[in-house]
């Protein structure tokens, strides 16, 4: 006798064979979706993790100006007799920068007069590499030389040199000097000792690599700025973040504070020294070495929008909470006025002409700005609407990025987005710091938002492995790929979404206060995170239109666990396809080309995956998690794509140039 299978078996053979199919997908690059904004992937830079100080500005003296609160942190002293170095304060005559070291010795033995500094978490040295070391000095009684050492974690010189103070008025004078490390050192330090009889006074002791970005003297650290500039960003968002707010209004950022002579920058605590007890950084100030001058220079360095942010007239709402009555926030206004003249006005105009006597006589073309960070309530909507009154009457043509606040979602998201909306804001910063699932389900969040007034930008956003701030926090594959998922959402959405950054950008590895973060560095050495490849790969194939791409003629929005979109690069005139497969299985699908004539040939394929959801990169592995790229062929306009587990790939086909193009109305909306 026959046995009788039962009908529940047959039905669930019969799904799994059908789901065991590779899925059948069709782009249809005749059917334009929406424009790709070049604004769309940027970057958000704030001074976070020791990004700026102790990263990013290549300074390598902590503490150079003695304007830490405690004013010899990060330096050890040794002298001969107390009270032979002293810490003194001119603040009557320079309120910006008014602590300084005087130092007595009277032929002392090497050693016993000396100034050591520590730098952030060390100094990276490298061997062979100039260091130039410059120092603002006052010699009170002529007769002082400094010897100048690079020393080794053990203590051992690797570089010195002598400088004999030139100068014996009775001004500030800045001398320079060179010397080269002998050895690579990444937790190394700098020491001063002094030989023969006198007393000097000494300040803005400092000490920077020659190989700064584009060799610029007193600049950024190039293998930074390098990860970036590959990234080709759309924008960069400075200064922050919170920091734009600070923890009291007296902390706040000031950009007119950060330009011109960097001894005359006034030192300010960051509010991340003491943010989070359990990551203390009591050593965390802010030099503003990289200040507004540096971060437009930056930006247009790297081809990137400028988006600075404004204080508001309030500070962090986690915080103090501070507000600025609105009869007082005139200046708060006329800093965000003048900050435009400062970018975009000739030298007939006053801050036109600050930008051009500190040597950048072209404009930076600024075409936005964000008034206020994460602030929220009607204190919010208030003081948004007298800047925003005044910026519009002088400029109507910068558009405005408003907040939403901390959340997206909840009544202080749905009170903020629906007055937002009502005025007609420009541009609505939204940030989600969620888990990877938040990402994946809402990688169709703007599906359904309104099409027409106001853009979204993605401000912020990172996926966390635990939970918000939590130090136990991983940039890992699943992270990475929930973003990618979440960013193919973002991609079909550029109509709505014009603008998205992940943050924060940098941490340090001994120095951070805030995880995940996209590129990790220590004093000699950077990695990017899988979230970083993902971010890459996303703006350099960000094309100029998005394209249909669907299955049983939906979206691919989490069906089967694959997630996808596509653009068409009008420039180029690549297609260009993203898939993210976010499950542990390899999946095959079938891809038809449609709209484009007798496609065949070669494509690029970049793929992004790792042995194991987990997966990151480290100092010692940092290509765990790293693109790959291969060819795939087309064939009568038909790519078979095989997604690995956990992976994200994109695919670039040329659709000219001897090979298929674009039909004539492909590019009609
Ligand atoms: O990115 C870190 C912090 O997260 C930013 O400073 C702030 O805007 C957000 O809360």
């Amino acid at each position: 006798m026959k046995k009788r299978i039962p009908i529940v078996l047959v039905a669930t053979a019969v799904y799994l064979q059908l789901t065991a199919q590779p899925a059948a997908m069709v782009v249809n690059v005749n059917e334009v979706k929406a424009s790709v904004q070049p604004t769309m992937w940027g970057v958000f830079f704030e001074d976070i993790n020791f990004g700026a100080d102790g990263g990013l500005y290549a300074e390598l003296v902590k503490n150079r100006s003695f304007e830490f609160f405690k004013p010899t942190m990060g330096w050890t002293i040794t002298r001969q007799a107390e009270g032979d170095v002293l810490v003194l304060n001119r603040k009557e005559v320079n309120s910006t920068n008014p602590r300084f070291l005087r130092v007595a010795a009277r032929h002392p033995q090497k050693g016993d007069v000396s100034l050591l500094n520590e730098g952030f978490r060390g100094m990276g040295f490298k061997k062979d590499l100039r260091y130039d070391f410059s120092v603002l000095y006052r010699q009170q009684k002529p007769g002082l030389k400094l010897h100048i050492e690079l020393l080794d974690a053990a203590g051992g010189v690797i570089g010195e040199t002598v400088l004999t103070p030139e100068k014996s008025d009775t001004n500030w004078n800045r001398q320079a000097v060179s010397l080269q490390a002998t050895a690579t050192e990444p937790k190394g330090r700098l020491n001063l000792w002094f030989e023969g009889e006198g007393i000097i006074d000494l300040d803005m002791i400092s000490l920077f690599p020659s190989d700064t970005w584009k060799g610029r003297p007193g600049g950024l650290r190039a293998d930074m700025v390098q990860m970036l500039a590959d990234m080709k960003p759309g924008f960069v968002r400075f200064p922050g973040g919170c920091i734009v707010e600070g923890y009291d209004l007296s902390q706040r950022y000031e950009w007119k504070k950060t330009i011109g002579p960097v001894e005359n920058r006034q030192m300010k605590i960051n509010r991340w020294n003491f943010e989070f007890a359990h990551r203390p950084a009591p050593d965390y100030f802010q030099s503003f070495g990289l200040g507004f001058l540096e971060y437009f220079q930056l930006c247009e360095d790297i081809g990137a929008e400028p988006l600075p942010i404004l204080n508001c007239g309030m500070a962090c709402q986690f915080n103090s909470a501070e507000v600025v009555p609105l009869d007082e926030l005139g200046p708060y206004v006329q800093d965000a006025l003048d900050l435009v003249e400062f970018a975009n006005g000739d030298a007939t105009t006053k801050w036109g002409k600050v930008r051009a006597d500190l040597g950048h006589p072209a404009p930076f073309h600024l075409k936005m700005m964000g008034i206020g960070n994460e602030n929220w309530g009607p204190q919010y909507l208030e003081r948004l609407a007298i800047f925003t009154k005044a910026l519009k009457a002088k400029y109507p043509g910068i558009q405005l990025v408003n907040s939403s606040g901390t959340d997206p979602n909840g009544e202080r998201f749905d009170q903020l987005n629906t007055a937002l909306r009502s005025n007609n804001a420009d541009i609505i910063d939204e940030h989600y710091y969620r888990r990877p699932e938040w990402f994946l389900q809402n990688a169709g969040r703007y599906d359904n938002y309104p099409r027409n007034g106001s853009k979204v930008f993605a401000g912020e956003y990172a996926a966390q492995s635990d939970r918000t701030v939590s130090v136990s926090n991983r940039n890992n594959l699943t992270t990475a790929l929930s973003e990618a998922a979440f960013m193919t959402g973002l991609e079909r959405n550029a109509d709505v979404v014009t603008m998205a950054s992940y943050a924060p950008l940098f941490a340090h590895a001994d120095g951070w206060q805030w995880t995940p973060d996209l590129i990790w560095v220590d004093n000699l050495h950077i990695i990017g995170t899988p979230d970083y490849y993902v971010q890459k790969l996303f703006s350099l194939n960000k094309g100029t239109k998005v394209v249909s791409l669907t299955a049983n003629g939906k979206t691919i929005a989490g069906q089967d666990s694959l997630y996808a979109s596509a653009v068409v690069d009008e420039k180029s005139n690549d297609l260009i396809i993203k898939l993210v497969n976010v499950s542990g299985k390899r999946k095959s699908s079938n891809l038809s080309l449609e709209g484009v004539q007798s496609l065949r040939g070669e494509g690029t394929l970049t793929v992004l995956q790792g042995n194991e959801p987990d997966a990151v990169n480290t100092f010692g592995q940092p290509a765990q998690v790293a693109p790959k790229e291969s060819t795939v062929s087309i064939k009568s306009n038909k790519l078979a794509l095989s997604a690995p587990a956990y992976s994200l790939s994109v695919v670039r086909i040329r659709m000219a140039g001897g090979k298929p193009s674009l039909k004539k109305n492909s590019t009609k909306q």
